[in-house]
């Protein structure tokens, strides 16, 4: 189980989170939604110890607060950033073997996997990553923290910009790492994605948790999303 209490991030004099309080399971998607600005990103980053943060985050009951990111990977957290992040003349092939932890090889059949969720990067294996489109390169972005078999995946808006269809594809991917027993915290601006996918919706607001419910509960709650989500 992830467990954040009382988190408080932020970027110099500016406080961003103000005791974000959120818990995720194995084997659970959590939507962490909120306007522009509401500190979504943030949130993800203090997680990843990608940013000074006080308060308790605990992972399997390993506390993650302090520790540098390559230590928290090392617990079994993969983070995938907002900005897409390929090594662009590497080929796709060897940007997903960048994502295996340190000292391990590919366990077998991970690429086949990764294939079979997202075929065009298959088509495009031997391909300089540099030329993908936009929405391949977020695709791989995203496979090639799986590489790293993460238990925990922070993922912040992993369809943004996605045509329809390749939307469908990372919601499939996310639907297939929960029943692996993932548990997955999607930052995410979409309410459709959020409601589609996730057990339980999380909402910011001024640097706090304002809802965490289920997607049915959100749904519901017109004045919440009016006052927290809508623009
Ligand atoms: N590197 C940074 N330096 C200073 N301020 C930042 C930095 N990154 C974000 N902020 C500020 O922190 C606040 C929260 O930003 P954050 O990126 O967490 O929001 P978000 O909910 O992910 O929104 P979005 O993804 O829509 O931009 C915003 O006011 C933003 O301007
Ligand atoms: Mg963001």
């Amino acid at each position: 189980m992830l467990v954040v209490e009382d988190l408080h991030a932020g970027y110099g004099p500016a406080p961003v989170l103000h005791g974000v309080a959120l818990r995720v399971a194995p084997g659970e998607i959590v939507s962490l939604l909120g306007r522009n600005g509401s500190g979504r990103s943030t949130a993800l980053k203090a997680v990843m110890g990608l940013v000074a943060a006080r308060g308790a985050v605990t992972w399997q009951g390993v506390p993650l607060l302090g520790r540098a990111p390559h230590e928290i990977a090392r617990q079994g957290v993969g983070y995938v950033p907002e900005a897409r992040e390929v090594f662009p003349r590497l080929t796709v092939e060897q940007n997903l073997l960048l994502g295996v932890k340190p000292g391990r090889r590919p366990s077998p059949g991970q690429f086949e996997r990764m294939y079979g969720l997202f075929p065009q990067l298959a088509a495009r294996r031997r391909t300089p990553a540099g030329v993908l489109s936009g929405g391949e390169q977020q695709m791989l972005t995203l496979c090639r923290t799986l590489m790293g078999e993460p238990q925990l995946l922070l993922v912040d808006e992993p369809t943004e910009g996605l045509a329809p269809r390749l939307v469908a594809q990372v919601a499939r991917c996310l639907l297939e790492l929960q029943r692996q027993g993932v548990a997955v915290l999607l930052a995410e601006q979409k309410l459709a994605i959020a409601l589609d996918v996730s057990q339980r919706c999380c909402v910011m607001g001024r640097g706090r948790i304002v809802f965490d419910g289920t997607p049915a509960g959100l749904r519901a709650d017109a004045a919440l999303r009016r006052e927290w989500l809508e623009v």
